[in-house]
C-alpha cells in the first residue's frame, strides 16, 4: 500500500495507472461497442442481450462497481497530472514530450474526456439508472435507445459523445502505447497509424447504430 502510494506520487506512476485504467476502459467500450451492434438484428434482440447480462446478477454488479471505480481513477488522475503539467512548467513539457507529437486531439485531450463524462452521466441516466429504477420508459430497452437516439436532442447528445470519444482514442491509445515503452523513434509513425485506425473503427462503428437507425433500419430494427 504504501510502495503504491509512493509509485503514484511520481508522475510516471500515475501516467502508468492512467494508461492501465485507460485500456481497461478501452476494453469495456470494444465490448459494448459488440453487444449494441445486436440492435441491427432488431431491438428484440438488444433486449435478449440485455437480459442476459442482467442475469449475471452479482457478476454484473461487481462488473459494473469495477467499471465505476476505473472511471474516476482514469479521471482523477488526467484532472491531476494536468493540474500538475500547469503548475509546473518544465514538468509539463516533459509529460507532453511523453504523449507525443501536439496534434488538435492532444491539445484537446482533457477537453475530448470531459465532453465524454458529460456524456457518460446523460447516456447512463438514459438507460442504466431508469431500468435499475424499474422505470417503464425502458422496460422496452430496444425501443428506448432508439427513440431516444433518434430524436433531435438524441441524436445530437450521441453524435456528440461518439466524436468526443473518438477523438480522446485516437490521442490516448497512442500515448498508452509509448508509456508502456512502445516509444522508440522507430515506431512513433506505426504506432500513431495504428492508434488513428483503431480509433477510427470504433467511432464508425459507434457512428453506424444512429445513422442505420435514421437512414435504414428504424422499422428494421423494431
Ligand atoms: C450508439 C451508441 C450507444 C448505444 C446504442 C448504447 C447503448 C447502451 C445501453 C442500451 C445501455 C444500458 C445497458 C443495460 O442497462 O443493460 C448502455 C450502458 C452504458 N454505456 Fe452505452 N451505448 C452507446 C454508446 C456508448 C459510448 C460511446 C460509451 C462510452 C464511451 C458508452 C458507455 C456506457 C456505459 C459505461 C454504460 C453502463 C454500463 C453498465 O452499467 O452496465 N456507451 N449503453
Amino acid at each position: 500500500m504504501h510502495a503504491l502510494r509512493r509509485f503514484l506520487d511520481t508522475s510516471v506512476g500515475r501516467k502508468t495507472v492512467l494508461a492501465i485504467t485507460g485500456m481497461s476502459l478501452f476494453g469495456f467500450v470494444v465490448v459494448h461497442l459488440l453487444g449494441n451492434f445486436t440492435l441491427f438484428s432488431g431491438t428484440e434482440a438488444l433486449n435478449e442481450y440485455a437480459d442476459k447480462l442482467e442475469a449475471l446478477g452479482p457478476v454484473l454488479i461487481v462488473a459494473e462497481v469495477g467499471l465505476l471505480v476505473l472511471f474516476v481513477v482514469h479521471m482523477g488522475l488526467a484532472l491531476s497530472l494536468n493540474r500538475q503539467s500547469r503548475e509546473a512548467r518544465p514538468e509539463g513539457y516533459r509529460l507532453r514530450a511523453n504523449m507525443g507529437n501536439s496534434t488538435t486531439a492532444s491539445r484537446s485531450m482533457l477537453i475530448t474526456g470531459l465532453v465524454l463524462g458529460v456524456f457518460l452521466v446523460i447516456h447512463i441516466a438514459d438507460f442504466r439508472i431508469k431500468k435499475i429504477m424499474g422505470n417503464p420508459d425502458v422496460a422496452d430497452l430496444g425501443q428506448a435507445v432508439v427513440d431516444r437516439i433518434t430524436s433531435p436532442i438524441g441524436l445530437v447528445i450521441y453524435l456528440g459523445g461518439i466524436i468526443a470519444l473518438g477523438l480522446h482514442l485516437r490521442h490516448a491509445l497512442q500515448s498508452a502505447f509509448q508509456t508502456f515503452g512502445l516509444s522508440h523513434p522507430r515506431w512513433t509513425q506505426n504506432v500513431r497509424c495504428a492508434s488513428v485506425a483503431i480509433a477510427t473503427l470504433i467511432t464508425l462503428g459507434f457512428l453506424s447504430i444512429p445513422l442505420y437507425l435514421l437512414f435504414i433500419g428504424q422499422g428494421a430494427a423494431s
